[in-house]
């Protein structure tokens, strides 16, 4: 019988990581603030990425409370020479990247194909799935100087399933969700995982800070099992997914999109009179 596999320790010390998005609209915890807090009481150095530098004050004062080391760069990662300039500046301060996390996304303009405004269509394509490609197309030749590393893409709920006010941002996170499988079926056998990870409903300041009344709150955290039982998902639900896949203990998981939902993505939404029971003779 072969020995148990040794317990993996926490490998993540000193590493260098990139949060695109790493700020968070209002006060309170996103989804990038909490996976720079999260990789930064890890060990690792964190640069903060946002095209809203002041989005990125809280997140900074969390990882240095926190006795982290980050680099604050505001750029627009939509633009190709902001993201060259964003990956220069890391690999010149702390020689390369190990761990990039894609976590910029916008709902864009709400409609259907009928009536959305193809300009801002255009835009909100550029924001959500382009802004990934660029940044992974700057920081994979680090990442293959290092030997390998792992990219962390965020889809959505609504990049599953299809219902959503705004036809674009479906589109656009379903796209995140295939790239993640193309990019980790080109880019494994050079050591890079690619994985996306599919937030549901979480608490955070993109939610809480347009107004959400008490009541909807309960709403949208009952809608999934794990939710009616009490738990409302939040930023620190999808940062500790981030350590999990930035770490060599996900050394064999890639081109994957793990839903961070409650279970919500397992729900068919049907009454008891709606469901069909099999007959007992099996008819
Ligand atoms: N909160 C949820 O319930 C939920 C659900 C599903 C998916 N998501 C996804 O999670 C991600 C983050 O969500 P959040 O709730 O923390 O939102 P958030 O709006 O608080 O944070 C996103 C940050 O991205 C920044 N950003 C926007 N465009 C940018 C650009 N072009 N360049 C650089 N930075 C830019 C914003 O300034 C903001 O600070 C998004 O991709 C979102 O689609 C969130």
């Amino acid at each position: 019988m072969n020995a148990p596999e040794q317990a993996r320790p926490d490998d993540l010390a000193g590493k260098v990581a990139i949060i695109a998005g790493a700020g968070s609209r209002a006060s309170g915890i996103g989804n990038g603030r909490a996976a720079a807090v999260l990789l930064a009481q890890s060990g690792m150095k964190v640069a903060l990425v946002d095209s809203v530098a002041e989005n990125m004050t809280e997140t900074r004062e969390l990882v240095e409370g926190a006795g982290g080391e980050c680099l604050v760069l505001p750029a627009d990662v939509s633009r190709v020479e902001d993201c060259e300039a964003v990956v220069a500046a890391v690999v010149d301060a702390w020689g390369g990247v190990d761990v990039l996390f894609n976590n910029v996304g916008i709902v864009g303009p709400s409609g259907s194909v009928v009536d959305v405004d193809l300009d801002a269509w255009d835009r909100c394509f550029d924001i959500n799935v382009t802004s990934m490609v660029l940044m992974s197309r700057f920081v994979i030749p680090h990442m293959r100087k290092r030997g390998g590393g792992s990219i962390i893409n965020t889809s959505s709920i609504a990049g599953v399933l299809g219902a959503h006010p705004s036809v674009i941002y479906s589109a656009t996170k379903g796209a995140v969700t295939n790239l993640t499988r193309a990019m980790a079926a080109m880019h494994g056998p050079e050591g890079i995982r690619v994985n996306a990870l599919v937030p549901g409903f979480l608490h955070t300041p993109m939610v809480h800070s347009q107004g959400l009344s008490e009541e909807d709150r309960v709403r949208r955290r009952n809608v999934a099992p794990v939710g009616a039982g009490g738990v409302e998902g939040s930023g620190w639900d999808v940062g500790e997914l981030v350590r999990f896949l930035a770490s060599d203990r996900a050394r064999f998981i890639s081109g994957t999109n793990i839903p961070v939902d409650g279970g919500l993505a397992a729900v068919i939404p049907m009454t008891d009179s709606m469901s069909v029971t099999a007959p007992v003779d099996g008819s």
